[in-house]
């Protein structure tokens, strides 16, 4: 049987969150475990740039998206991690997806509307970002991609334009699959809105000392007093503690919401050391990972050279179909 083809990226945009973590990073890595699937994980560092950043910190963060993948678990052995910046194979793939992209299909997508909105600058790059994410995904075969739920109009845009070069040029692309998990869809941040880099309400994954435990105590909760019962599943940090805790870690803490008597201040606590026992074997990993850059750079070379192969068959198959061959 045909092995599934899974892939997906994150942008080397800011340091790595929860949101990613849950909504992302742990649903791709659990893929690996099934020999049915064939994982292409990668760092859309070409999507960064369109934030324009300042080199030495695309650098930077393009190297600890690096580590924060690796160290929460990729294999790199059964499964190909690379940089997207090192197989070049996708821009000329975007191009040619380009010429194939009506203009009305990028204006209506909400993420350009709302960087625009977060007062980001209305660049070409940004504007063209969902037409370079479908070469991403149809330049590895990819049958399924999981994202979160901000992705699902980008993935609708990529079946879109893999459908209308299918149609003009005859059966070329293979049509992807998004893969949202409904319970990890939207993590919540401090402010109970979307987790994100950009909202300023993002609890880092690997954040350490008094900030980050600052950061925990900061989660925006109601204004139930201390002694009256409480409802857990609406309140944020209920949301994030069941992520992370065993269903029976569950169930006490969700008892003791109901219970009332307790203050909120005492469910974030229990929250924060939570995080601290769940990525705790992670951490000392990136550890060592960080001490190490050679071999980090050697996993993501091995990976491009993989991906690059698998890039290289289709498109010599889409030059084919359009003439360019
Ligand atoms: P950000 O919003 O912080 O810029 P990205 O857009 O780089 O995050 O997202 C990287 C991946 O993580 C995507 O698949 C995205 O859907 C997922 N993701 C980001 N934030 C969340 C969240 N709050 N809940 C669920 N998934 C998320
Ligand atoms: N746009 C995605 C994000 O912001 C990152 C990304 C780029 C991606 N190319 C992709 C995700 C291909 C999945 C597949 O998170």
């Amino acid at each position: 049987m045909a092995k599934k083809r899974i892939l997906s990226g994150v942008q080397s945009s800011g340091t790595l969150h929860l949101g990613n973590y849950f909504g992302m990073m742990r649903p791709s890595i659990q893929m690996q475990e099934d020999d049915n699937n064939e994982c292409f994980y990668f760092i859309a560092n070409f999507h960064a740039l369109t934030q324009l950043p300042e080199p030495a910190l695309l650098r930077e963060r393009t190297f600890n998206v690096a580590l924060d993948f690796l160290a929460c678990g990729i294999n790199p052995e059964k499964t190909v991690f690379f940089r997207q910046s090192d197989v070049n194979e996708v821009q000329e793939l975007s191009w040619i997806l380009s010429c194939l992209t009506p203009m009305g299909l990028l204006e209506r997508c909400h993420s350009y509307k709302d960087k625009l909105a977060h007062g980001q600058e209305a660049n070409h790059g940004l504007f063209a970002y969902p037409v370079l994410m479908a070469a991403d995904i149809l330049l590895y075969d990819s049958n399924a991609v999981p994202v979160g739920k901000d992705q699902k109009q980008h993935l609708e845009v990529t079946r879109d334009i893999a459908i209308r070069f299918n149609n003009r040029y005859g059966e070329t692309l293979v049509v992807p699959e998004p893969m949202i998990a409904e319970e990890v869809a939207v993590i919540p941040g401090l402010d109970g809105q979307k987790m994100s880099k950009s909202y300023n309400n993002a609890i880092e994954i690997f954040g350490e000392g008094k900030p980050i435990r600052k950061k925990f105590m900061s989660i925006v909760t109601d204004s139930t007093p201390m002694e009256a019962p409480k409802t857990p599943d609406t309140c944020n940090v209920f949301k994030l503690f069941k992520l992370m805790a065993t269903p029976e870690e569950q169930e006490e803490l969700r008892q003791r919401y109901l219970a009332g008597g307790m203050g909120y201040g005492h469910a974030k606590q229990a929250l924060y050391e939570k995080y601290e026992e769940y990525f705790r074997e992670a951490r000392e990993r990136r550890k060592e990972l960080a001490a190490n850059p050679q071999k980090v750079e050697d996993i993501l070379q091995d990976g491009a050279s993989r991906a690059r192969k698998v890039a290289r068959a289709t498109l010599d198959r889409v030059r084919a179909a359009v003439g360019l061959a």
